[in-house]
């Protein structure tokens, strides 16, 4: 598959989370998936197990029904739409409520155009990790992380925009419903639209002055 021409260094500060950039219409080869996977998979896991799985969902129709439960989720009490909201309303002043609103659309239009977007790629982990302690559920979360952010590197260096999305999870035995996973063996850790971009290029994000967060030695 074509690359674009990209430093390691541009493709780690570049790889955004892209929503209103995503190509709703053009169609993505299933081997440009199945290559970002292949590549995925060289990440670390824990103890060796490799307990992942990759859900690829490219049927209208499945698609369609996980937006359903997407949007459920961002409508529910406490759910993104109140925080939406709650975040606009506790601004300090006019010009910071205009700015988050406008921030605001961007979560928005995902939830209103995921349907749209023409592959859902689910990370999963077997085991459940509800029973489990802190540091287990460190190691069973952690399985599947770098393999997934490995994943959304991979797409990004070919010219793929995605977004790591957990809202789904409120409803995640419906979504294994959907997709006949056994729930009671398999989690879902999120779902990743993925899409052309429309352009390739993406800049940095503003982050907090690295020495707000390096502790050198000890905290
Ligand atoms: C663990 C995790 C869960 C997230 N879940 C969602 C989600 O459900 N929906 C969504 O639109 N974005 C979700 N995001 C994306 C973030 O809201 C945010 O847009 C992203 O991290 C990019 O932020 P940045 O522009 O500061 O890099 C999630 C990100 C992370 C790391």
């Amino acid at each position: 598959m074509p690359m674009l021409d990209l430093s390691i260094d541009e493709l780690l500060t570049t790889t955004r989370a892209v929503r209103k950039r995503l190509d709703l219409t053009r169609p993505v080869e299933p081997e440009v998936i199945r290559e970002c996977l292949s590549l995925a998979v060289q990440a670390p896991t824990p103890g060796g197990m490799q307990n992942w799985h990759f859900i690829v969902v490219t049927d209208p129709s499945q698609r369609e029904a996980l937006a359903a439960l997407y949007r459920k989720s961002t409508g529910s009490p406490g759910g993104q739409e109140d925080i939406l909201k709650h975040m606009i309303a506790a601004a300090a002043d006019e010009q910071e409520a205009a700015y988050l609103t406008r921030i605001a659309d961007t979560p928005r239009y995902l939830t209103a155009h995921l349907h749209e977007v023409p592959v859902h790629v689910i990370p999963c982990v077997e085991g459940r990790a509800e029973k489990l302690s802190a540091t287990r559920q460190a190691a069973h979360w952690g399985g599947i992380w770098p393999a997934t952010w490995s994943f959304m590197l991979a797409a990004r260096s070919r010219g793929l925009g995605t977004v790591l999305t957990t809202l789904h999870l409120d409803f995640e035995q419906e979504a294994a419903e959907v997709l006949g996973i056994p729930y009671e063996q398999v989690m879902q850790v999120g779902l990743i639209p993925v899409a052309y971009t429309l352009g390739t290029t993406f800049k940095p994000a503003a982050r907090k002055p690295l020495e707000a967060v390096l502790h050198w030695n000890r905290w």
